[in-house]
């Protein structure tokens, strides 16, 4: 946080489980490379985590294992904050004061929520359903200026905007209205067993999705019996879905345009394409994965970046928690 004038972006994670290629390609390399231009503020959203029942020895270890993973992807908490969300008390309080200006029809509109709840019909609990008043409390605790996002968060994010204008029209400005901003490029990293679906850690083929801590020879595996097309030429085309998220992610971390890619590979097959997406994601992958292993043996370490971030974090949301407060009317 060095430079007062430049923006402040700020985007959160849930640590539901491991980190997987898709959010790495799709979110937080993108996150690693705003450092430079943003004050960025990141951390793990462990307190949306249990709107869906988590099993507590595995969501200690995910949280852990997803800090480690995104230190190791080149977030530098001297540059940037990145905390645990549960730890920073301002969050969960400002959520409640926003629950009371956010609509019972708004909430009830949100497609993520209507998804989730029809997923986890034994268990449609009040936080899923108010989920968005406690991510528009993140972000506007930190007068975000914009909040890199997927499309599937664009609706929540347009719900922050509305309950920040809502607010500040009832009590002047209050809390800064933040823009969603679109990285230049942000892959959307598709299932390699259904690429008509975003890759996903809960997809129930586990050959589906790449996490980033597989194995090399797990991520051959799953590249050789990624789901294409029989046509058997590789081209980004309309209905070849499979080949185009192969060229998406090859593309992604090579820095190759679909046009070399297809020159690179005419005359070859499909197998010898998947072996090459398969043989860069895991030298992508594989400084990522050996720098976790040095973080996540050093708990002490760890630690120590996230207090730091945590303490900074909370120094700076109180101060909108505070402003909020008073303006509602609330004795200080
Ligand atoms: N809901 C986001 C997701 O599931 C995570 C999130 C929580 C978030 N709070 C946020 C993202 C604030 C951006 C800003 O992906």
């Amino acid at each position: 946080m060095e430079n007062e004038k430049k923006k402040i972006a700020l985007s959160l994670i849930q640590p539901s489980g491991t980190i997987t290629l898709g959010n790495y390609l799709g979110a937080i390399r993108n996150w690693v490379t705003m450092q430079e231009e943003f004050n960025c503020i990141f951390a793990l959203a462990d307190l949306h985590t249990i709107t869906v029942r988590q099993e507590p020895a595995k969501m200690r270890k995910n949280i852990l294992d997803a800090y480690a993973s995104i230190l190791a992807c080149g977030i530098d908490v001297e540059k940037s904050l990145f905390f645990i969300q549960s730890h920073v008390s301002s969050h969960a309080e400002l959520a409640w004061l926003l629950n009371c200006y956010t609509q019972f029809g708004e909430l009830s509109r949100m497609t993520q929520f209507k998804d989730k709840s029809a997923k986890h019909a034994d268990n449609i609990n009040a936080g899923l359903f108010t989920y968005p008043s406690l991510m528009a409390a993140d972000i506007l605790l930190y007068q975000a200026d914009c909040v890199p996002v997927g499309a599937d968060q664009l609706q929540h994010l347009e719900l922050t905007r509305d309950i920040a204008n809502r607010f500040n029209g009832l009590y002047g400005n209050v809390f800064k209205v933040p823009e969603a901003y679109i990285p230049k490029n942000g892959a959307r990293v598709m299932s390699l067993q259904d690429p008509t679906r975003k890759m996903s850690k809960s997809d129930e083929n586990a050959n589906g999705c790449v996490h980033l801590l597989d194995p090399p020879e797990v991520i051959m595996k799953k590249f050789k019996r990624a789901i294409t097309d029989s046509e058997a030429c590789v081209r980004y085309a309309e209905g070849k879905d499979g080949i185009n998220n192969l060229m998406d992610i090859y593309g992604a971390v090579t820095g190759l345009t679909h046009e070399q890619i297809e020159k690179d590979f005419e005359g070859k097959g499909y197998g010898d394409f998947k072996v090459a997406v398969g043989e860069a994601v895991v030298e992508t992958l594989r400084p990522i994965k050996a720098e976790y292993e040095k973080l996540i043996a050093d708990k002490a370490y760890l630690e120590e970046c996230y207090r730091k971030s945590d303490d900074i974090a909370q120094k700076i949301s109180q101060r909108t928690l505070t402003k909020a407060k008073k303006k509602i009317g609330f004795v200080l």
